[in-house]
């Protein structure tokens, strides 16, 4: 009895030990992550400076995700608050407070296609996956408007990842850091032009990439009390005309009447311009089906 009491004993201690171990690797490997720099070094944008070029970057700033995590004017907000896992805080991306963490436009365009801070330290949780490959005209459009925002000096808070997350992130499977996926080889990005076309629907189909999955086939649902992703390929879609694809993502109802759930954020896709959603649909229907 003695001896079996003693061999639990010592089981309990070994795992306390061994989660232990895993814990503070875990959190080892965010801390030494979160400061170890990453060079980009794209080209220097060319910011536009006329109307045409500075509406331009309003629609952008408005229809690819920016206003749904930072807020409609930028100011910040907390997205989700995932317990264990972690806080999820859009920063305050006003001007003023850009600026006085050392950001200039380069530094913006780098934070949005890199993922990296003004001082290189790679960004917890900002998507810039999905707008890696926002052409060099769109993202300086995009930080030209952001220049334009009215100041605040809003304190949103801090993002943070907690020990659920120090775990997965050690085995890789949550993104804490995005850049850390990405390519930072420096490069010219060309512009695509606005078409209803395949090549237009892949570029703009980038930012629902990061929800409905690079294959687009959907998936679990990414948050708790949120529905799974749907599935976007023309199997899934099937029977659905264009006009009922641009219904859905202008007013989040499906061909049979039912409701959308907001967490898809059609109130931002409503905002989408009929070629933009066109060039979705053009994509969408051509790819292979599952
Ligand atoms: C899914 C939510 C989400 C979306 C969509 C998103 N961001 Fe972010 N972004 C974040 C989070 C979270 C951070 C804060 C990261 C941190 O604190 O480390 C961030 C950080 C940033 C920063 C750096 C701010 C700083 O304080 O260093 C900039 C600039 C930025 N985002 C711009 C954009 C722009 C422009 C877009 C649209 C193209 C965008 N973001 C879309 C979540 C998002
Ligand atoms: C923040 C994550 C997110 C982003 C970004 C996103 N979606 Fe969704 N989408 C969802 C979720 C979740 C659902 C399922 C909603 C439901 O079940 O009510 C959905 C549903 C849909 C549907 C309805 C499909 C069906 O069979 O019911 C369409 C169409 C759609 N999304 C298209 C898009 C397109 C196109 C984009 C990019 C412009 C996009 N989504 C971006 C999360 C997202």
């Amino acid at each position: 009895m003695k001896k079996l009491l003693r061999g639990l004993l010592w089981l309990v201690l070994i795992v306390v030990v061994a989660a232990s171990g895993v814990l503070a690797a875990g959190w080892w490997h965010v801390r030494s992550t979160a400061s170890t720099p990453i060079a980009v070094n794209d080209p220097p944008l060319q910011l536009p400076t006329d109307a045409e070029g500075l509406a331009l970057g309003e629609h952008l700033f408005t229809t690819r995700g920016c206003t749904d995590c930072h807020g409609e004017d930028g100011a910040g907000r907390l997205v989700m608050d995932a317990g264990p896992l972690g806080r999820f805080v859009a920063a305050n991306i006003t001007p003023q407070v850009l600026i006085a963490q050392g950001y200039d436009a380069d530094r913006i365009a780098a934070a949005i296609r890199h993922g990296v801070r003004a001082d290189g330290t790679p960004l917890l949780f900002m998507p810039s996956p999905d707008y890696h490959e926002l052409s060099d005209r769109d993202v300086a459009a995009m930080v030209a408007h952001m220049a334009t925002l009215t100041p605040s000096a809003q304190d949103p808070g801090a993002s943070h990842v907690g020990p659920l997350g120090w775990v997965l992130g050690l085995f890789g499977k949550f993104p804490i850091f995005p850049a850390t996926s990405l390519d930072h080889t420096p490069r010219a990005r060309a512009a695509v032009e606005p078409a209803v076309s395949v090549a237009y629907g892949e570029y703009v189909g980038r930012m629902c990439a990061g929800c409905h999955g690079a294959n687009y086939a959907g998936g679990p649902p990414l948050a708790p009390g949120t529905p799974p992703v749907a599935d976007l390929r023309p199997s899934a879609l099937k029977g659905w005309t264009e006009a009922d694809f641009l219904r859905a993502l202008r007013e989040g109802k499906r061909p049979d009447g039912s409701d959308i759930d907001p967490f898809m954020p059609w109130n931002m896709t409503s905002r989408m311009t009929d070629t933009e959603l066109r060039a979705l649909w053009a994509f969408l229907s051509q790819l292979p089906s599952g």
